[in-house]
């Protein structure tokens, strides 16, 4: 079982906060969409895996044409062997979405609406220079609900000068229309950022980690006590509404990276494409493809799966890190998690390691801490 995730390369205006890969020029989108069909393609050839999950991310997938979207998808369709039970998403901005879109997207093989409200605090979305407004949020979610049962939203926390009052009417949200699934995003510093560049000309100042760690609990409890499951550290579902996508990561499933900056696993290998339009563009057209590549050690095998499991709800299993890395790895394993399980961020289960409500927020550090070599 596999997943395809397909990077559309394009954005409307850059939000303060974000490093992804994205152009804000649509010059290319002609020949990107031809690249990414080809692309699909080139990298069929002797795939045998069933794909389970199909994902449009971005960038800003919602900017792509209909018409392209059911292209893409049927390079796909014409190309791999797909599961009889396939979840395809698409993540979209409320500023895209239309009733028509809408229809005309919920007529295509997608089954899934992820939408990037992250906040209806209009001061925020203004401070991250997020091109839509609350009022569109809403009526994004409104309209989305006419079309789809299974809606996503993402929501940021962590943001400057937000306070819980706010937080709680984002969460609220859900409440109210019923999202079957969220996803929680701490707002991060990433460098090279306008919002990188506002902290160090002390423009924009960052809420202190206290703050952080008060608004990840009040999500965590606000959706606990509204039936959501936090099977990923910083994921919620309604029961059975779990992300096929993203459960794939954290179950360190194989996935295919298509278009430019678009990472891919195959259980041994991750590899990573070229992150620039027009080279990328360039290379597909003469049938290269450009992916750098790093095979994963033992120990980074490991690490990663220290990693995921501690992050979600199947945690980690003693006995398969006994049975796939071996009696030192698990010796490990059994020495650095005592402490852990003692001051309760840990909790045993038979066999299954998880971190508790107290360790939730500190995942990343425990596992850090559980490593054999610190990662990088
Ligand atoms: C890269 S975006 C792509 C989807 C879509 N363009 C959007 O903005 O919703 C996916 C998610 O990553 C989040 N994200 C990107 N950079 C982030 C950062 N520095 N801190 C927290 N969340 C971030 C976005 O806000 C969004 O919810
Ligand atoms: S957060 Fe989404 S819309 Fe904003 S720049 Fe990043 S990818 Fe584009």
């Amino acid at each position: 079982m596999a997943g395809i995730y397909i990077h559309i390369p394009f954005c409307k205006k850059a939000c303060s906060y974000c490093n992804f890969h994205f152009s804000t020029s649509l010059t290319l989108y002609h020949d990107m969409v031809n690249a990414i069909k080809k692309e699909i393609i080139l990298r069929s050839k002797n795939y045998n895996e069933e794909i389970e999950t199909i994902y449009y991310g971005g960038g800003t997938p919602s900017l792509l044409k209909i018409k392209d979207i059911e292209d893409i998808f049927l390079a796909i369709e014409n190309n791999y062997n797909l599961s009889n039970n396939l979840e395809i998403t698409i993540e979209v901005n409320p500023d895209d979405l239309s009733k028509e879109k809408l229809k005309s997207l919920s007529k295509t093989k997608i089954n899934r609406i992820s939408l990037g409200i992250q906040t209806l605090n209009d001061n925020s979305l203004k401070l991250m220079k997020r091109v839509h407004s609350s009022k569109q949020s809403i009526e994004s979610i409104e309209n989305s609900l006419l079309f789809f049962k299974n809606i996503s939203i993402d929501l940021i926390y962590g943001i400057p000068n937000k306070d819980i009052n706010s937080l709680d009417q984002d969460l609220r949200l859900s409440q109210f229309y019923d999202i079957k699934h969220i996803s929680t995003y701490a707002l991060t510093v990433e460098p090279k950022t306008l919002l990188e560049s506002q902290i160090n000309k002390n423009l924009v100042s960052m809420p202190q980690d206290d703050d952080v760690y008060r608004q990840y609990m009040y999500i965590n409890n606000f959706l606990s006590n509204e039936n959501y499951e936090n099977y990923e550290m910083n994921s919620y579902a309604k029961k059975g509404f779990y992300s096929k996508n993203n459960s794939g990561y954290w179950l360190r499933k194989k996935y295919i990276g298509i278009g430019p900056s678009a990472h891919s696993f195959d259980g041994l290998t991750r590899s990573w494409n070229i992150s620039n339009n027009s080279k990328y563009i360039k290379d597909i057209e003469s049938n290269k493809l450009n992916a750098k590549r790093e095979v994963l050690s033992k120990v980074d095998i490991y690490n990663e799966y220290v990693m995921t499991g501690l992050r979600t709800v199947w945690g980690v299993s003693g006995d398969y890190i006994s049975k796939n890395f071996g009696k030192n790895f698990y010796e490990h394993f059994m020495n650095k998690s005592q402490s852990y399980l003692k001051s309760n961020h840990l909790v045993k289960n038979k066999d299954l390691y998880t971190v508790s409500k107290k360790g939730k927020f500190l995942t990343d550090g425990i596992a850090a801490e559980l490593f054999l070599i610190k990662l990088k």
